[in-house]
């Protein structure tokens, strides 16, 4: 029996990048995975692509993690196609940077909307179903950004830094419930996110990187399944580094 037989996945953003990696991963230990992202072409492709390399049960949904009724459709149909939600991986991310000088308003409450209240709203919507089983796993992807700060990204380290503090107190409200709240900081990785650096600033990062390298999706799939496996039955509230040694 495969590490998550039996088990439905939720993964946000997981259309493409970090979030396909980890549904990709949830499904070929056995997990049935709900793909949700922006748009259902892209989700449905993902997923259908998901199924034929791994045989495992799939579904691909349509939403916007910053509208509260989107969230709450989408945790139906996984409970329709699945009958239940064991994990929820809060992935969706984007980035708007500028200096703050420069910043528009627009600019800091998209990312706001999307990387923290829309982990708030899709944590809100498992919540009921996770905490009535009384058990469940909600893993958050944060950044090595929130830990540390980054000049340029004042809106969207203030959104990973908020999504810690969100984890640590979904993690204090759920423990009486046997329903565990753990983020993952990944540090640079390989993706369409960090795909505009120029190579001059790429190798300028690689050098301060303790590994000497950027981390590749894989190495943040493996961190969120560990979290969401059997393995970290007493870790909650936690925030697990992925990220070379960048930020200790
Ligand atoms: N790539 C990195 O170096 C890095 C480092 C640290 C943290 N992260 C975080 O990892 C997560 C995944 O990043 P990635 O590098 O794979 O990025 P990516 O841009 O390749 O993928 C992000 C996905 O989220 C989806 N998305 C965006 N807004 C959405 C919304 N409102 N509702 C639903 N889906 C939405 C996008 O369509 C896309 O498929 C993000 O939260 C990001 O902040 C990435």
């Amino acid at each position: 029996m495969s590490r998550f037989s039996g088990q439905a996945a939720l993964v946000t953003g997981a259309a493409r990048g970090i979030g396909l990696e980890i549904a990709a991963a949830f499904a070929a230990e056995g997990a049935s995975v709900a793909v949700a992202d922006l748009s259902l072409q892209d989700s449905a492709a993902a997923a259908s692509g998901i199924a034929a390399k791994t045989g495992a049960k799939t579904l691909g949904l349509a939403l916007d993690v910053s509208k509260e009724a989107d969230c709450q459709k989408a945790v139906e149909e996984t409970v329709k196609a699945f009958g239940k939600v064991d994990i929820l991986v809060n992935n969706a991310g984007i980035t708007k940077d500028n200096l703050v000088l420069r910043m528009k308003e627009a600019d800091f409450d998209a990312v706001m909307n999307v990387n923290l209240k829309g982990a708030f709203l899709m944590s809100k919507a498992v919540s009921g179903l996770m905490l009535k089983a009384r058990s469940g796993r909600i893993v958050n992807i944060s950044s090595v950004v929130g830990q540390s700060g980054q000049a340029g990204q004042a809106n969207y380290s203030a959104s990973k830094a908020g999504l810690i503090g969100l984890t640590k107190s979904l993690a204090r409200e759920f423990a009486p419930r046997g329903v565990l709240v753990n983020a993952v900081a990944p540090g640079f990785i390989r993706t369409r996110m960090t795909e505009g650096l120029k190579e001059e600033a790429r190798a300028k990062i690689s050098e301060l990187i303790p590994l000497g390298r950027m981390g590749e999706p894989g190495d943040v799939a493996k961190a969120a399944l560990f979290l969401a496996g059997g393995e970290s039955a007493y870790i909650t509230g936690q925030v697990l580094s992925v990220n070379g040694g960048l930020y200790m």
